[in-house]
């Protein structure tokens, strides 16, 4: 793990599940990392999308040191490094996305004693909420306990604009800031 003790700074990763063309999530992530790093903070975005994994075959700890696929490689950079983890999932039949699981499975120790947050959305009127618990449960299998706050954003494309930007940036903040401020003070105590 590294973080730069000097200014308290540390390194936060988004996971993102959605491989839809037309996605709107995104603009939620988009949303967190500007946040993010308007902290003073690092934030990298693991996008199914722009690093494609395929179905699980074997995890990055079942291959050889040399013969890790690159594209394996460079997600597990960005998670070793990370303090903590926001995952940024929608609700597709009840469950999370499945590239979003696809990618957790492909890691494990990665995880280990980092804290996280679980922040949902969708385009009803429920958030995703419902992936909450799955999310929750599989997060503690890996270590990364979960926080008791997130930010629960329904009816996405009518509060975030394509470029991320909040209908009520007002609200968007204090919800941001509810979670984010918890998050901080487990990644300061999980990283002391
Ligand atoms: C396969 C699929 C299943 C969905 N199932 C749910 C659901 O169970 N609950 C819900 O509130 N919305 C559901 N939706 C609507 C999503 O909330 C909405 O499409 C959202 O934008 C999906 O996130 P994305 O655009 O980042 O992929 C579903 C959408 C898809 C594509």
């Amino acid at each position: 793990m590294q973080r730069n003790m000097k200014s308290n700074m540390y390194n936060f990763t988004i996971l993102y599940g959605s491989t839809r063309k037309k996605r709107l999530g995104i603009r939620f992530v988009d949303f967190i990392n500007r946040k993010i790093k308007s902290k003073g903070h690092k934030s990298s975005i693991v996008d199914p999308l722009e690093v494609k994994l395929p179905l699980l075959d074997k995890r990055y700890a079942d291959f050889q040191k040399s013969k890790v696929p690159e594209n394996i490689k460079k997600i597990q950079r960005v998670l070793k490094k990370s303090n903590a983890f926001i995952v940024v999932s929608a609700e597709y039949n009840h469950m999370p996305p499945p590239a979003l699981i696809n990618i957790f499975n492909y890691y494990y120790s990665e995880f280990n004693r980092k804290p996280s947050c679980v922040c949902t959305y969708s385009s009803g009127d429920f958030a995703g909420i419902r992936v909450q618990s799955p999310l929750r449960a599989m997060l503690s299998q890996l270590g990364c306990p979960p926080i008791k706050f997130g930010m629960y954003q329904p009816k996405i494309s009518h509060f975030f604009d394509k470029k991320g930007l909040p209908s009520d940036e007002l609200d968007a903040d204090k919800r941001f800031n509810l979670f984010f401020d918890e998050l901080l003070w487990y990644t300061r105590v999980l990283n002391t």
